[in-house]
């Protein structure tokens, strides 16, 4: 039977496929539009996101709401996952072994959006889509193709809230997806 997003999201919520199970409030599944053309990805929930079961809801999320309107976009018009959809205890990094419990359900949703562009929000998303070793600081606003779509990494809105000197290249890589959005999507992206 091919997902759909209902039965997908429903599944999702009980997952107990690694340990991060046993400490979170909600299961962070993803938000946004279903027919949307552009996909954003975070590392996974911080504090607010285990809260509310929203993803990109605290400080960062703030922040990147902020970076889609300087290029005419907003939440109804994009979808926003994580590769972990639990919170790691004190915000560590996911661990590989929760990466790859659960980067089944991230790949089960970006089947049923078949988005044209693919945003990393940092270097852990950047290296579970676009490669292990991707570095983010020299490889941010660089394009890769796979399978037809679109892919890059810009940093993570939480490294621009600690660094304001990263947010001049973040500037010039929205810019960039912005112009990739008005050449595959047209004008909403959606
Ligand atoms: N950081 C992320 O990577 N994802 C969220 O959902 C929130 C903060």
């Amino acid at each position: 039977m091919p997902d759909t997003w209902e039965a997908l999201k429903t599944e999702c919520m009980q997952c107990r496929g690694c340990e991060l199970a046993e400490t979170r409030t909600h299961v962070v599944f993803g938000d946004g539009a279903e027919t949307a053309e552009i996909l954003f990805i975070g590392e996974g929930p911080g504090q607010h996101e285990d809260e509310q079961g929203v993803p990109f809801v605290g400080k960062a999320g703030q922040l990147l709401d902020d970076m889609l309107e300087m290029i005419g976009l907003d939440r109804a018009k994009v979808y926003v996952a994580n590769i972990v959809k639990c919170r790691p205890p004190q915000n560590r990094d996911p661990l590989s072994t929760e990466q790859e419990a659960c980067i089944g359900w991230l790949r089960r949703q970006t089947a049923l959006l078949r988005p044209k562009i693919i945003v990393c929000l940092g270097r852990i998303a950047a290296q579970a889509i676009i490669r292990e070793d991707f570095k983010i600081t020299s490889e941010h606003g660089q394009w890769f193709a796979r399978n037809g779509v679109q892919m890059t990494a810009i940093y993570h809105p939480a490294a621009l809230l600690r660094d304001v000197n990263k947010r001049p290249d973040t500037f010039e890589d929205l810019k960039a997806i912005q112009a990739k959005v008005r050449e595959l999507c047209g004008h909403t992206g959606v």
